[in-house]
């Protein structure tokens, strides 16, 4: 790669990037309908079962055939990262991190056909995929180059001067075991490599489950580490059905620790599960996200309405950061519907190969099937749908998922305030004061992303107040999403995040290891 795609890149593209994506989706194109592997103490594995996946752009499109791994093959993966544990743990830091950074170039030499991979896979278009694989090589060496500058979070404690004998005290962390990834489908990449990266570096063993509607993803991840050269049985492949691989390896007492990221249902299920047993084990749940935006009325308006499309229409709506609720003080929300309603009919949708495109199809059948659950329920109940609110099927879209960005007008108390959709609905609310505002928005059991466009009293005011994790104002470049390792940390509160201590941040990797307190005489 000639350049470095950063933040920067993500907004102003050179030409380069679009000619190598574009031969990219060639390459790639010649490896449809391949048959896919588990990867499993350090082979790779074919499974009886297969699922034949189609692309979301146009499902006579065959991805390819991915495994489903039985309950031998999730048991033997958990075996062979048990196996693996002590001499992973004995594995030197430089060593570990030399791996860590070895992943991370592969990541970058393959960044435009993984991409390419995503956009069939996922519906993403371009900027979102490459953002996405860049976003995971990102995390590979983050977490590599925290590690080294923390020594690895050991310390020298002061010597001991009560026991008439010196005593030498020492910090020393230590990992916990075979640690379980499990990824959702919406950033299927980057949130299964950044908890893996962070696994492995600590020195725990990893068996990563895809989630069944994108396992090319995972299988792509998991082609990166075992050309790292990792020992066998110190990361493991699976692709499988949640309640029954997912629910296999939470259940199985060798399971020392889990990172998940999905949905609040599930996950504050796993979080309960890990609490219970013979003790106690550490769960990094990552969950769902309800978040809102609250507009005063000193706002820039114009800056206001590019923020709110990018994060509540972007990728679909298919973020955990995406921007769902909408309070807008009276004075100024006529103003701010009429930019919103303008610049929504000026999206680009379609097939997210195209170059042009801003917003592919929706990634799942599930998510077309909730679209038309909910519109209905919208134009049933009296709210206003202010733009938008239908499947798009006209002409090259006809096979695909893709549905129309939707702006919907409802009174405060209405229950798609509460529900996270995952889709393209933003409900709007008009509020009388900041105040009014602020107590909307922190009424929800889930406290992800948050945004705010007002002046400075109002964006003080904002974070002062606000009840969440990643937490934006003023921001053309989104509303509520967008964040990027390094420079935004990202994790939920309440209802949205298990731990309170975000991806990427300062104290993320010391949750996968625990405090071993060393004396000697
Ligand atoms: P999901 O909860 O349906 O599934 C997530 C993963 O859990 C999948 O791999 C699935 O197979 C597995 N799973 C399902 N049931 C299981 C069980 N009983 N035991 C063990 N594993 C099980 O979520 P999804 O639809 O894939 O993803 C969307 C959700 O993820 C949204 O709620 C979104 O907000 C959330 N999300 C959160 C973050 C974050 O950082 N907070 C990031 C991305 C997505
Ligand atoms: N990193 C993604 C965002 O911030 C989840 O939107």
């Amino acid at each position: 790669m000639s350049f470095k795609l950063t933040y920067a890149t993500m907004f102003d593209p050179p030409a380069e990037l679009h000619e190598r994506f574009d031969a990219a989706l060639v390459e790639v194109a010649s490896t449809l309908g391949a048959t896919h592997a588990l990867h499993i103490d350090g082979v790779d594995i074919t499974a009886v079962e297969t699922d034949t996946r189609s692309s979301p752009i146009d499902e006579r499109r065959i991805l390819g055939h991915f495994p489903l791994a039985d309950r031998t093959q999730a048991q033997h993966a958990m075996a062979a990262a048990q196996k693996a544990f002590a001499g992973w743990r004995a594995t030197p830091m430089a060593e570990r991190t030399r791996l860590l950074r070895r992943v991370a170039d592969l990541i970058e030499q393959r960044i435009y056909t993984i991409s390419a991979a995503l956009t069939l896979e996922v519906g993403k278009n371009r900027m979102e995929a490459l953002g996405e694989v860049q976003e995971t090589a990102d995390f590979f060496r983050i977490y590599a180059d925290d590690f080294e500058r923390h020594d690895g979070f050991e310390h020298a404690l002061p010597d001991d001067p009560l026991s008439g004998f010196r005593s030498r005290n020492r910090s020393v962390m230590r990992p916990y075991g075979a640690w379980v990834v499990i990824a959702p489908f919406n950033f299927p990449f980057a949130l299964a490599g950044g908890p893996v990266a962070a696994a492995l570096v600590t020195g725990n063993t990893v068996v990563f489950k895809s989630a069944t509607d994108t396992p090319w993803s995972g299988r792509l991840l998991a082609d990166c580490l075992r050309d790292a050269g990792f020992p066998p049985g110190v990361f493991n492949y699976l692709n499988g059905h949640g309640k029954d691989i997912g629910q296999l390896l939470v259940e199985d007492p060798h399971t020392a620790g889990i990172t998940f990221t999905g949905s609040f249902a599930v996950g504050s299920r796993i979080v309960r599960a890990m609490a219970s047993g013979a003790y106690p084990r550490p769960c990094i749940a990552e969950m769902g996200g309800k978040n809102a935006c609250i507009v005063t009325a000193s706002a820039d308006l114009e800056r206001a309405a590019l923020g709110i499309i990018r994060s509540g229409f972007g990728m679909g709506g298919q973020k955990c950061s995406a921007l769902s609720r909408l309070y807008v003080d009276a004075a100024v929300a006529d103003t701010l519907i009429e930019k919103l309603v303008e610049k929504m009919a000026a999206l680009r949708i379609g097939d997210p190969c195209l170059r042009e495109t801003w917003l592919g199809p929706m990634a799942t059948t599930n998510a077309l099937r909730n679209f038309g659950r909910y519109i209905p329920s919208l134009e049933d109940d009296g709210s206003s749908i202010l733009a938008g609110g239908q499947r798009l099927r006209e002409g090259d879209l006809e096979h695909g998922y893709f549905v129309a960005p939707t702006l919907a007008e409802a009174p405060a108390d209405h229950p798609l305030f509460r529900e996270e959709m995952f889709l393209p609905i933003v409900m709007l609310c008009r509020v009388r004061d900041r105040e009014q505002a602020m107590r909307l928005a922190n009424d929800s059991p889930l406290g992800l992303t948050a945004g705010c466009y007002g002046d400075d009293d109002d964006v003080a005011w904002f974070f002062e107040n606000i009840e969440a994790g990643v937490t934006y104002a003023n921001r053309p470049q989104g509303a509520t999403t967008g964040a990027w390792p390094g420079y935004q940390p990202f994790g939920g509160w309440k209802g949205s995040g298990s731990t309170g201590k975000a991806i990427a941040s300062f104290y993320y990797l010391a949750q996968y290891q625990r405090e071993q307190s060393r004396t000697v005489v």
